[in-house]
């Protein structure tokens, strides 16, 4: 088995993601519309550019989200890569098989148009985002 895991997204966290996108929409980056995501205590938005580069900004709501502690260690700084990938519970699976660690069980996100997500850890990789496009 192997899954092909298609980049979608480089997530990135930030105190603020209205002073942080200021700088990306002078780097020729449009920015989507700002939503909340209950399930994470975030606020995301997506940045893109006309050569297919996509990044998320992710700022926390209050101290228990589980953002909270990038921003607090290292600022504004890149914290997680996101994959789309065509079966998320077989990619699952594989990555278990790699020791991976699900943070948590699939979950719709508001951000990105009720597609499922997930996040793993791994301690070689680091935070790995799975997404499906939801049907
Ligand atoms: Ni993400």
């Amino acid at each position: 088995m192997n899954t092909k895991y298609k980049l979608h997204h480089f997530g990135i966290a930030t105190k603020s993601i209205e002073r942080c996108a200021a700088i990306y929409s002078k780097l020729g980056f449009e920015k989507s519309e700002t939503v909340v995501e209950p399930s994470q205590k975030v606020k995301i938005c997506f940045l893109t550019n006309e050569v297919g580069t996509t990044l998320e900004l992710v700022e926390p709501i209050g101290d228990d989200s589980p953002v909270t502690r990038f921003v607090k260690q290292s600022g504004t700084t890149p914290y997680h890569s996101c994959y789309e990938v065509d079966d998320i519970y077989e990619a699952i699976d594989e990555l278990e098989d790699l020791n991976f660690r699900v943070m948590f069980e699939p979950v719709e996100s508001e951000a990105m148009d009720k597609g499922l997500i997930c996040y793993l850890f791994s301690v070689e990789i680091g935070l790995f985002e799975l997404y499906q496009k939801a049907v």
